[in-house]
This record gives structure tokens, C-alpha cells and sequence, in this order.
């Protein structure tokens, strides 16, 4: 099984409307021609959603959240629900960024109640895992990542699972203008597919797809995309501009080759 392609563009506390606008209709025409070939996905800032999704009517280009918390309703000062979002007509959720979880002392388990709530909700999440440099230099990289993994998806059914993107990005890499080598990529990708395998199914580990994020820009994509197990980019700073993210776009469909392929598990 051929897995589709996804990129998405983690705008994170960038652009305020008329900019976030523009850049979500720019990408929406140019991207018109390619959207059957990859998931083109644009999370803009919480008060960018809206004039996002009206840029976006009529587009294949998908609406994404940076965070939601996990329950749908109630007394939770400044926090927006999984309901919230899809009234807005988002579709993805980013779960788990190391932003969130080392800048904002998010926890495990505060990431496994978010995965649930979207998916308990209906929309489908980004979760991302990824070491720190200290982790990696200690040799830690995939004991990290496995209990990142484990934490999130505790109580998750496989054929839920399979609809879900993981996306590994080392927290070095994020940034930083370093990315990681192909080679480190596809190990700890590798690895995460076989975890997946074991965990839920070979067919969840199939349809599964797994992104790369951490200093992904223009110049590296199509490398970093032509790896057997990297199925898209999480892009920060390179998706801000319309042209550089375009540019990440046509380099998914060089790479993958451009075919109908599946979202869905088998
Ligand atoms: P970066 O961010 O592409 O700017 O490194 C990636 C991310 O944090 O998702």
C-alpha cells in the first residue's frame, strides 16, 4: 500500500490575519494542481482559523490546529475544545509539540488525554514525539520515543490508530536551521513503524504515516521525502512563506512519485 503524502505547515504564534489569509490563499491556488497527489495541511494560530477556513473554501488544502485540550466543554480559562474546532472546520490537530511539552510543561499525560479527546471527537492528530540533544548524546533517543509513543497511545485501538500521523521531530533539529541526517531520520522512523507493528498491527503500521519535522525547508525536502519511511514534513518556519512551502510540496510529489494512494488503513 501506497500511503499518501501529508505536509503541513505548523504556523505556530506567527502571522496575524490579513497575513495568515494571504498566505492560505496563495497556497490554496498554487497547490490546486497537486492536492490529489499530497495532504497539504496549514495550521495557523487559534485567531487565524477562522479567516484561514474562508481562504480555504473550495481548496483541498486542509485546516489544522496547533492544540486543543481534552474535554469538549467547561471551566477551562483560554483553552479551545475539540468541538470549537471542528466548527470552524479544522480537521488535524497538532498533539504534543516539544514547544508545548518542554516551553509549557505539558505532560505525558496531559498528551494522552489530548489524543484521546481528538480523537474521541472525531478529527485526526498530529503527535509528536522527538528527544532532546541530551537525550540523543546519552544514547536515550528511542527509549524516549518509545515511551512517548506508549504514554500517548495507551487504550487506542489499532484501526483508530492507522488515521493518526506521528511525527518525529528531534527537538535539536527544531529550529535550529540542523536538521537531522536521512540516515537519523529513517532509523528512528523505521523504528517507530516497527513499535507500530507490534503495538497495534501490521496493517496499522502500514497506513500509518509518519512525518519528519525539525529544520525541514526547501533544501532538504525531497532527501528527507525520498526515505522509504518518511511520509511527509512538518514544517515551521519554512511554511511561512507560500513560496518556500510550495516549493516543500512539489518535492513530496517528486519524491513520491505521485499515485492514488490511501489515507485509510486496508
Ligand atoms: P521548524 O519547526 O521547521 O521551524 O524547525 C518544526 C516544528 O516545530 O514543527
Amino acid at each position: 500500500m501506497k500511503r499518501l503524502p501529508i505536509i503541513a505547515g505548523n504556523w505556530k504564534m506567527n502571522t496575524l490575519r490579513p497575513e495568515a489569509s494571504r498566505l492560505a490563499l496563495a497556497v490554496a491556488r498554487e497547490a490546486r494542481e497537486i492536492t490529489s497527489q499530497v495532504e497539504v495541511v496549514l495550521c495557523p494560530p487559534f485567531t487565524g482559523l477562522d479567516s484561514v477556513s474562508e481562504s480555504l473554501k473550495g481548496s483541498q488544502v486542509l485546516l489544522g490546529a496547533q492544540d486543543s485540550h481534552w474535554k469538549a466543554e467547561g471551566a477551562c480559562t483560554g483553552e479551545v475544545s475539540v468541538p470549537m474546532l471542528k466548527e470552524i472546520g479544522v480537521s488535524w490537530v497538532i498533539v504534543g509539540h516539544s514547544e508545548r511539552r518542554r516551553g509549557l510543561g505539558e505532560s505525558e499525560a496531559m498528551i494522552h488525554q489530548k489524543l484521546m479527546g481528538v480523537l474521541q471527537g472525531g478529527l485526526r492528530a498530529i503527535l509528536c514525539v522527538g528527544e532532546t540533544l541530551e537525550e540523543r548524546k546519552r544514547a536515550q533517543t528511542w527509549q524516549v520515543i518509545e515511551r512517548q509513543l506508549a504514554t500517548a497511545f495507551e487504550g487506542v485501538e489499532p484501526l483508530a490508530a492507522a488515521k493518526q500521523v506521528v511525527a518525529y521531530e528531534p527537538v535539536w533539529a527544531i529550529g535550529t536551521g540542523q536538521n537531522a541526517t536521512p540516515a537519523q531520520a529513517q532509523e528512528v522512523h523505521a523504528q517507530i513503524r516497527q513499535w507500530l507493528s507490534k503495538r497495534f498491527s501490521p496493517s496499522c503500521a502500514t497506513a500509518l504515516r509518519l512525518q519528519y519535522g525539525g529544520s525541514a525547508k526547501p533544501d532538504n525536502a525531497e532527501e528527507l521525502l525520498r526515505l522509504p519511511d518518511v511520509d511527509g514534513l512538518l514544517v515551521g518556519g519554512a511554511s511561512l512563506q507560500a513560496e518556500s512551502f510550495l516549493s516543500m510540496l512539489q518535492s513530496a510529489v517528486k519524491a513520491k512519485g505521485g499515485c492514488a494512494c490511501s489515507t485509510e488503513p486496508s
